[in-house]
């Protein structure tokens, strides 16, 4: 797939290179630095395990121009100027990890009766809307990725309204090595967005480090 990275920073970097890795088409862009970008795209190239296609710089429009997929990892406070810059995104695929915290990033400012999903999907109603890859700590990324395929992945919940898309964003959440569960409707970001709160006081307020994801387990119902 040809994937447009819009804000290239810990979620945006990270995850542009797996997906660059994992043999996609990389697009990274909407940062302050364009030597940072030339880096990304470099250095993604470059894995051991790059299966061939490749990473560049580009700008947000170049990124969403001929994207089959885009990732949007910005600050809240960035969603209007990255949406702008983007372009026209009818039609898109929009993978949004981003989270509506405020400036400080201690709390949300969108919450109970709707969510940033679906914030955002008003201000693009004509692009496809999944929420994933939000609920995990962007440390975990490359120990997932280099432990794909071992048995008893880590889970990455993921919600949207819209059939395709959602097979878009499960195919990218198993190539980073995640079992997608798709968790329902657009509206569930209600939930599975402060749910990312509790995942950061365990990253980064637990004293195991950062590096963690969660698995649920299903039980056969008993007595
Ligand atoms: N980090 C996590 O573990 C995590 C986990 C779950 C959800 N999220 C959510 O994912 C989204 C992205 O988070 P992140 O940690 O990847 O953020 P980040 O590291 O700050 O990356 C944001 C990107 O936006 C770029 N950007 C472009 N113009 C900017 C401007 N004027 N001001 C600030 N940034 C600008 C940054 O540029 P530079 O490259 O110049 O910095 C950077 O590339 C957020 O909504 C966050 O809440 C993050």
């Amino acid at each position: 797939m040809r994937i447009g990275i819009l804000g290239s920073g810990l979620m945006g970097g990270k995850l542009g290179t797996i997906f660059a890795r994992a043999g996609h088409d990389v697009i990274f862009s909407y940062s302050r630095s364009e030597k940072k970008l030339e880096r990304l795209a470099r250095e993604a190239g470059s894995g051991k395990r790059q299966a061939g296609r490749g990473a560049r710089a580009g700008t947000p429009a170049e990124a969403a121009r001929d994207a089959d997929a885009l990732l949007l990892a910005v600050h809240w406070s960035r969603l209007d100027d990255v949406l702008k810059k983007a372009g026209d995104l009818s039609g898109k695929v929009i993978i949004t990890c981003s989270l509506p915290m405020n400036d400080d990033d201690t709390g949300l400012v969108i919450g109970l009766t709707s969510s940033g999903a679906e914030e955002l999907a008003k201000k693009v109603p004509k692009a496809r809307i999944v929420s994933a890859f939000n609920t995990l700590p962007s440390e975990v990324f490359f120990a997932v990725f280099e432990n794909r395929g071992r048995g008893n992945p880590p889970q990455c919940v993921y919600c949207g309204d819209d059939t395709k898309a959602k097979a878009v964003a499960a195919r990218l959440i198993g190539d980073v090595g995640f079992e997608p569960i798709d968790a329902g409707p657009l509206r569930i970001a209600r939930y599975t967005e402060p749910f990312t709160l509790l995942v950061g006081q365990l990253a980064y307020e637990g004293d195991r480090g950062p590096a963690m994801a969660y698995r649920f387990e299903w039980f056969e119902e008993r007595g």
